[in-house]
């Protein structure tokens, strides 16, 4: 059973550069200045019993199980919270401490219920184990006394359950709660006997708890328990992998009885998230094994006949020659594919591959392309690069912190409580942001500034902080002297400084006042060390790629580029968006972002895959989308990406789609875009899967298949089958030879092998010759296109705007409990937390238009119209609404608009003009687009 727990050291360990020598038991042991007795203890192999300590945690000292006898010091102190010093001498052993051991175990197990043998942590469970340790055999004050053994169970949370009974009011729940997740929803309540654990005096559901699962896992009983673990028992074996959901890349321990999932364990060793979690990566993972889940091939020969089940063989036999008979009539290029970013960086490489080489045409596009391309395009331009400066540690060392239109505690939850940790020590944050997102005020966090500005003025907002930067001294001229290009600076310095840029004159189109604007500026430059992190917020604009320029040039004026603390840092929405990128999956760009017009790079690749390769790019989404409806584009592949509903303007989606003749989806769900599709090839979950994730700091990080394929085959293989029918073969063995394939090819990967992240876990690309164990910090020497280049950035309103038809703007983003589409999440008991979009409201604005709190209302754009409850709240400021896109029935992308970032058609997500109505109607009458029926009546 002990295969299950990684190594508990008791407390953290010491940071600290300079070691000291110590005895324990006898063996002499080197560690830092700064480690406890308990863990020096630890390092020399010697296990000194504990309760309350454990090494995720600040030692507590409540539990007294961990007593030491030291040389020369009186008593016998507790090691947890005694730090070791120059020479000490610890007995861990001894007869005077073993006894108080028993004496003190003897207290706690005359409280504890004697169910062992049916307690469901039975083998896990460390006061079982403790009692082991200390050797009792006796308890001699009996059972029958004061206790707690009747304390309720508190089953309201769907997850794990709380029996109270079975608590020693260790305070680990409550430290873990309160250190790791930075919620604060536990407290220990009265005294003495009557003390114990309770969140905020109601129900786990009803309180602050976000269902992180920190407190459950520290638990050293079986009193916070999995109900999974309640009801299947002890898992007796574990895989090492990485969440499928958001671009954190948390790795866990997926613990498994059998072939059964029992629980997620986040790891401790994981880079990413070193042993935290969220709701949805530790316990909705539900999904994966839904009777709703497709599991055998499906063709029709149109998308109003009812589907058939079919072979492997007849379903890409059938595709492969709708495909040939459309290229013959179309044209080789009225056809193309979509990778999707929840797949794995081999099974898109593979798509990529297959478009290019067997279908003969650069269209290939990700889902990328509606999130995070502004990212690729923006920071390419300047810094060289299209991924994020740092790693997620690197927010440990950040003095001023910068969130602009992110809100990382619902979208990134462990990097948001990574990021609470370092504001609760005293870094000072800035918020740029529409909505008061929970960051503004939380529990012992409070922005210094939140600059609550009107959507679509993003850039106007960070230029006027160039500005203040630029004409009040606060340029790091050493740093740009330095590192960037001379000219575009000064092109850069004399732009910003123009007036049009000044606080006061953006003041009028942002809302927000000049000397907010001013004083942010300040704060941000004074640093020493100041990090952006920014989201969806910042590229779903028109201006997206210019505002992701806008940072750059901040930071880069500013010297916040290449050290720890500092960077520009994108928090990518989904597990495999920067890899997805990385992959080659835009039109434009082989692997490793190298443009298909460089005649180098391309003949590589040619003489690698055995493939004519074009030179010129394919099309967008969008493009491919706009040349469907008018007829020039015939069929698509659809990877993992449910466009129906993800993508802006869904009638329009929706045409495209109808107007194909073929239309494939891969997918684990018959998802919206199905509803058009042709032939459905059934795929993989993320426990199924074998590969590689690449999260939001380049992480690459393996994904180990749980169980086997429920579907007979991995992803990548049906890509192969599909593209072998179309007369080019490509084979592979294993996904850890594509791998290698992708390294070969591409240099920031050229080091990357399975073998290496199975022996190290994983590493930051660029990992190559230079950088053999990765790179967590970019651009540290030198930028990497050299010179750090500035670019002249004005801001230009959207053509979007508020009318008196259309006077309010809405703007979207995610709630923690759900994710994305939804397609996982619904299908999960998180639905629990949120079972369905709702639009946020301020006050005045509900009140000038008779609407009360939980009310239906239309919210209706000049492309479209649908219907979800209000929801009255100061979160968002007047004249602006809000809402999620978790729910088809709601279609908020019914009201989204076709306009889009000018660089990379990224859509324009977060500024659409609507009017909200009241309205008698429910959800069933509820997503019209302007001109067609209501699709879900
Ligand atoms: S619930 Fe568990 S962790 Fe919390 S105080 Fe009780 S025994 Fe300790
Ligand atoms: S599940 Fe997470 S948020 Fe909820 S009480 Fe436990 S630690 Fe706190
Ligand atoms: S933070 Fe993201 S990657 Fe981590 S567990 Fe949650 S959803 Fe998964
Ligand atoms: S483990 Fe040291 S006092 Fe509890």
């Amino acid at each position: 059973m002990t295969l299950l727990h990684e190594p508990d050291y008791g407390t953290p360990a010491s940071t600290s550069p300079e070691r000291i020598d110590v005895v324990v038991d006898g063996i002499p042991v080197s560690v830092p200045v700064g480690t406890s007795v308990m863990r020096a203890a630890a390092e020399a192999g010697v296990g000194v019993p504990k309760l309350c300590a454990t090494d995720s945690l600040q030692p507590f000292g409540s539990c007294r199980l961990c007593l030491v006898e030291i040389d020369g010091k009186r008593g016998t102190p507790a090691s947890c919270t005694t730090p070791c010093e120059p020479g000490m001498v610890v007995r861990t052993q001894t007869p005077r401490v073993e006894e108080l051991r028993r004496n003190v175990m003897e207290l706690y197990i005359s409280d504890h219920p004697l169910d062992c043998l049916t307690c469901p942590a039975n083998g896990d469970c460390e006061l079982q184990d403790m009692a082991g340790v200390v050797g009792l055999r006796e308890v001699r004050y009996g059972y029958d006394g004061e206790n707690h053994l009747d304390a309720p169970t508190d089953a309201s949370n769907p997850y794990f359950a709380f029996d109270e009974s079975k608590c020693i009011v260790c305070s680990r729940c409550v430290r873990a709660c309160d250190e790791i997740q930075g919620t604060l929803a536990l407290t220990i309540v009265g005294r003495g006997f009557d003390s114990k654990v309770s969140p905020g005096g109601r129900s786990f559901f009803d309180s602050e708890c976000v269902s992180c699962g920190a407190c459950v896992q520290a638990c050293p009983t079986a009193t916070l328990e999995e109900k999974s673990v309640i009801d299947l028992g002890m898992p007796t074996r574990t895989v090492e992998t990485t969440c499928a959901y958001c671009g954190v890349g948390c790795s866990f321990k997926a613990e498994l009885r059998g072939d059964e999932l029992v629980r997620m364990v986040p790891s401790k060793n994981g880079g990413a998230n070193e042993g935290h979690s969220c709701v949805k990566g530790r316990f909705a993972w539900g999904y994966a094994t839904h009777t709703d889940r497709v599991l055998t091939p499906l063709v029709r020969e149109s998308i109003d006949a009812p589907w058939r089940e079919a072979s492997w063989e007849e379903a890409i036999g059938f595709a492969a020659e709708r495909i040939r008979v459309i290229q013959e009539e179309y044209g080789v290029d009225s056809v193309g594919g979509i990778t999707s970013s929840r797949c794995t960086n081999e099974e898109v490489y593979v798509v990529q591959k297959m478009v290019r080489a067997a279908f003969g045409t650069n269209n290939v596009d990700t889902c990328a392309r509606v999130c995070h391309s502004p990212t690729g395009y923006g920071l390419k331009q300047t810094f060289g690069t299209s991924a994020g400066t740092q790693d997620f540690k690197s927010v440990q060392e950040a003095d001023v912190i910068m969130v602009i239109g992110a809100n990382p505690t619902d979208a990134h939850p462990v990097f948001g409580s990574r990021m609470k940790r370092r504001l609760r020590e005293g870094a000072r944050l800035i918020v740029l942001d529409p909505r008061r997102i929970d960051l503004v005020r939380s529990p012992h966090i409070e922005a210094d500034y939140h600059l609550q500005l009107q959507p679509g003025t993003n850039v106007a907002i960070v230029n006027a902080l160039g500005h203040v930067v630029a004409t009040e001294g606060l340029i790091d001229r050493e740093f740009v002297a330095d590192r960037c290009d001379p000219v575009t600076f000064a092109a850069w310095e004399d732009f910003i400084r123009q007036p049009e840029n000044s606080p006061e004159a953006v003041e009028g189109v942002s809302g927000v006042p000049a000397e907010e604007i001013r004083a942010a500026a300040r704060l941000y430059a004074a640093g020493p060390n100041s990090a952006i992190y920014y989201g969806l917020g910042v590229t779903e604009h028109s201006q997206g790629s210019t505002m992701v320029m806008a940072m750059a040039n901040l930071a880069m004026a500013t010297g916040n580029i290449g050290r720890d603390g500092v960077g520009v840092n994108p928090l990518r929405g989904q597990n495999n968006v920067q890899g997805s990128c990385d992959m080659g999956s835009f039109p434009h760009e082989l692997p490793g972002y190298r443009h298909v017009s460089d005649d180098a790079v391309r003949e590589q690749f040619a003489a690698l895959w055995g493939a004519e390769l074009r030179g010129e790019p394919g099309m967008r989404i969008p493009n491919m989308l706009d040349a469907a409806v008018v007829g020039e584009f015939k069929a698509l592949f659809v990877q993992g990406e449910d466009i129906a509903q993800s993508d802006p303007n869904t009638h329009h989606v929706q045409r495209a789609l109808e107007s194909m003749d073929l239309v494939i989806v891969q997918d684990l769900f018959l998802n919206e875009t199905a509803r058009y599709a042709h032939v459905f090839l059934p795929g993989t979950s993320f426990l199924e899967k074998d590969g590689t994730f690449t999260n939001a700091e380049r992480r690459i990080n393996r994904v180990r298949p749980v169980m086997a394929a429920k579907t007979g085959k991995q992803e990548w293989q049906v890509t192969c089958d599909l593209s072998a029918a179309l007369g080019y073969p490509m084979h592979y063995d294993s996904a850890s030879q594509i791998m290698d394939e992708i390294a070969s090819l591409t240099p920031t990967f050229a080091g990357v092998s399975f073998a290496l992240l199975d022996e190290v876990g994983s590493v930051q690309w660029p990992c190559n010759e230079q950088h053999p164990l990765g790179t967590p910090i970019m651009h540290v020497e030198g930028f990497v296109r050299g010179k750090g280049a500035f670019q002249v950035t004005p801001f230009v309103p959207t053509d979007e705007r508020t009318t008196r038809r259309y006077p309010l703007v809405l703007t979207t983003g995610r709630i923690l409990s759900q994710y994305n589409v939804g397609a996982q999440t619904r299908r999960t008991a998180n639905v629990a937390w949120h079972d369905e979009d709702v639009l946020d409201i301020h006050e005045a604005d509900a009140e000038a238009r008779g609407i009360a709190d939980g009310t239906w209302v239309t919210i209706a754009s000049r492309v479209g119209s649908t219907v979800m409850r209000a929801c009255i709240t100061d979160r968002v400021p007047p004249g602006v609404v809000y809402t999620t896109f978790h729910f088809p029935d709601s279609g908020a992308n019914v009201i989204t608009t076709e306009y889009s970032d000018w660089a990379t058609n990224c859509p324009e997500y977060k500024v659409t003009a609507v009017e909200v109505t009241p309205t008698l109607r429910g959800p069933e009458a509820s997503v019209v687009a302007v001109g067609a029926e209501p699709v879900n009546a």
